[in-house]
């Protein structure tokens, strides 16, 4: 009997902290829920005022400041010497106001002396012109002069503040972008990239089909960067830009890494180490570092595009902080938003002003989807250079709070209230395990599908993330994983245009709906290997088994075209991609192309394998009525239940709390249990509106 117990207890004290370590982050304390920072940049204003503002920067309610991130000049002014003195005093007044430090490294932005006396450390484009000092991000991260000028500053830094108690993490560069580069330099790192790969050059031809217009190769001497200013679109060689691309994501995960390693071994384990990646980042792969501690990223919503509904150029793109917060996780588990527009931008198409309210509530949507951090750009708007007319979250009088400034001081009081209620250990409600929904992502297939789309229509970063609006208007909490994730957590696994795949990955998929799991397919998925090659096959053959069906040709009509499929009694529009479906002896068709010439062909199916499912879309709707009606189906059949959330409302749950955000033009009532406690807004969720409640 004492056995029993003694176990009993051993399993749940091994459960426990299993659990425990799964969600716990060194760097963010649960309890703290998220911190809140903002850029300052001392080296803009009179030393004089410095003391002024970290105190107001304090006083806003503030948590923590940015600092350094574009100083390299200041901080190096002339080769090899080093001048911390201005940075120590604003540090210095950190200290004084009770903030805390995260310490950027300045590679983004070389000092003039390195331009004029060490030309090969910029970048050079695609018609071979060396890029000028005068703006940022155009050194050449491979360049080992550069990469040599990097290591020392970022060491006399890590020297200098590694052990520093109020600073808390560093940023590495700015944006990180894997920007092409046609330098020397690059050429060479290209080369040795290629070889380290294919070994042989023979595989390299293979690899890239060389054959084809006697682009042979005899050497990797040879070999110069496919390069798309100069060659000409029909020239180009899509698997040698497709390596092209990997290399630049390689270079820049790379060059990340390089400085990362170079801090890590002077600073504390307290400190944590990140960088801020574009929201929408089509050229760097966060995947690709070894060294973050996690990945944080920028986010401006708001770029003068119309949005949803009248009111929507106001609050901006919806899918801005919704994919990025779930995207970002796969590094370190964790995320949060580096540099939050805090009002009107100066690069948008327009720039209007902000619908009072939506500074706050892209503030609660990263926070509700799981954020630990959300830090905004800038302290003060600036009186001179090229972002005059960005907002800051000061005036340009140095005093007064923008109307972004507002809303931040106000969500710093309410997180400062809601971490009074937060209670350790809540678990994620039944209702919302029944929907756990994950999507696949690889960059890689962004990059293959966008070089190829094959229609104009085609919208290849959106592609995925229109499954992430469904699935979240449906209610499910959503995951946008890397394929190596383990399925099994999930009910259901969106597998969006998933065009490159091999055999391993393959079997994966299968064995997730052998043991009950509901995958969704959609079309462009397993059409080509890894090397973007078709099949010797029909289209997608690899998969044919899976999906239970063969693809037989694929069509694709005008963008006025009128294409009509019918699923049970309802008629829906088509006309971006239909693929033409030949469904095996087992396979039930759950709808048919209801005109064009193949008039009753199958346009998806849903293969029953094991104890799961497999629904293959083969058809690409405008309106994603279709998708949406099938994910709902599918979450049906998988026994959970839904919810039916308008476009740009968004509902989570994070520790405890339930969360609303509405991006739409219109009011929208929350239906929440009787007994529910609204704890921040109100039921009726006004646009820019945030609702926060325990059920
Ligand atoms: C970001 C960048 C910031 C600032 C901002 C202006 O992309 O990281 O440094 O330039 O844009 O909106």
């Amino acid at each position: 009997m004492m056995k029993k117990y003694l176990i009993a207890f051993m399993l749940i004290v091994i459960y426990g902290t299993a659990a425990k370590s799964q969600n716990a982050n060194p760097y963010f304390p649960e309890k703290d829920l998220i911190t809140t920072g903002i850029y300052y940049y001392p080296e803009h204003w009179k030393e004089s005022q410095w003391e002024r503002d970290i105190k107001k920067i304090s006083d806003m309610g503030y948590e923590f400041v940015h600092l350094a991130e574009f100083a390299w000049f200041k901080m190096e002014p002339e080769e090899g010497r080093f001048d911390f003195t201005w940075l120590d005093k604003v540090v210095g007044l950190c200290v004084k106001y009770k903030l805390k430090v995260v310490m950027c490294t300045p590679s983004a932005t070389t000092p003039a002396w390195m331009r004029a006396n060490y030309p090969e450390t910029f970048i050079m484009d695609g018609h071979y012109i060396r890029a000028e000092h005068g703006t940022r991000g155009l050194a050449s991260i491979v360049n080992p002069k550069y990469r040599l000028f990097v290591e020392k500053i970022v060491t006399e830094m890590g020297r200098r503040y590694g052990q520093h108690k109020n600073v808390t993490g560093w940023q590495l560069d700015n944006e990180p972008d894997a920007k092409p580069d046609y330098s020397v330099s690059s050429q060479k790192a290209f080369r040795q990239w290629l070889k380290s790969r294919y070994k042989t050059i023979d595989a390299l031809n293979d690899a890239w089909g060389t054959a084809f217009w006697s682009q042979w190769y005899n050497n990797f001497d040879q070999v110069m960067i496919h390069n798309t200013n100069l060659v000409g679109w029909w020239g180009n060689n899509p698997h040698a830009l497709l390596d092209f691309k990997r290399y630049c994501a390689d270079a820049q995960a790379g060059f990340l890494d390089f400085q990362a390693g170079t801090l890590r071994g002077l600073i504390s384990k307290q400190q944590y180490i990140t960088t801020n990646y574009t929201a929408v980042s089509p050229g760097s792969d966060p995947g690709r570092t070894k060294k973050l501690d996690f990945a944080a990223y920028t986010a401006y919503p708001n770029g003068g595009s119309d949005n949803i509904g009248e009111l929507g150029f106001r609050m901006g793109d919806s899918r801005v902080i919704l994919f990025a917060s779930e995207y970002f996780k796969h590094v370190g588990g964790v995320s949060g938003v580096m540099e939050i527009q805090p009002g009107p931008v100066n690069w948008g198409s327009y720039n209007p002003l902000l619908l009072p309210g939506t500074v706050r509530m892209w503030l609660y949507h990263t926070f509700a989807a799981g954020g630990k951090l959300a830090c905004s750009y800038r302290f003060r708007q600036i009186l001179y250079s090229a972002e005059q007319y960005h907002s800051g979250v000061i005036q340009t009088d140095g005093v007064t709070p923008s109307p972004g400034g507002e809303e931040y001081i106000q969500f710093m009081k309410e997180i400062k209230e809601l971490r009074k209620l937060y209670r350790p250990g809540a678990k994620v409600p039944e209702k919302l395990m029944e929907r756990s929904t994950a999507i696949l992502w690889n960059l890689e297939n962004y990059w293959t599908i966008d070089r190829q789309k094959q229609t104009n229509q085609w919208d290849t970063w959106n592609y995925p993330v229109k499954f992430l609006e469904m699935a979240k208007s449906l209610g499910a909490p959503v995951d946008v994983v890397p394929e190596t994730t383990d399925l099994s957590k999930y009910k259901v696994v969106i597998v969006p245009a998933y065009e490159m795949a091999d055999s391993a990955l393959i079997k994966k998929w299968n064995d997730y709906v052998t043991r009950g799991g509901h995958l969704i397919i959609t079309c462009r998925t397993a059409t080509k290997n890894r090397m973007g090659h078709f099949w010797e096959g029909k289209p997608a053959a690899p998969i044919s088994g899976l999906i239970g069906v063969q693809i037989t040709a694929t069509d694709m009509l005008s963008a006025y075209g009128k294409g009509d499929i019918q699923m049970g009694s309802e008629h829906y529009k088509w006309n971006k991609w239909g693929d033409l479906l030949q469904p095996d002896q087992n396979t039930e068709v759950l709808a048919r192309y209801e005109n064009q010439f193949y008039k009753g062909k199958a346009a998806v199916v849903k293969h029953k394998i094991g104890k799961g499912s497999v629904t293959y879309i083969g058809v690409a709707t405008d309106d994603s009525k279709l998708e949406k009606d099938l994910l709902r189906n599918t979450y049906t059949g998988a026994g959970a239940t839904t919810e039916n959330y308008p476009p740009g409302v968004y509902v989570y749950w994070r520790d405890g709390f339930y969360m609303a955000v509405n991006y739409s033009s219109t009011d929208y009532n929350i239906n929440i249990p009787a007994n529910s406690k609204i704890i921040v807004g109100e039921k009726t969720l006004k646009p820019a509106g945030v609702l926060v409640w325990s059920e």
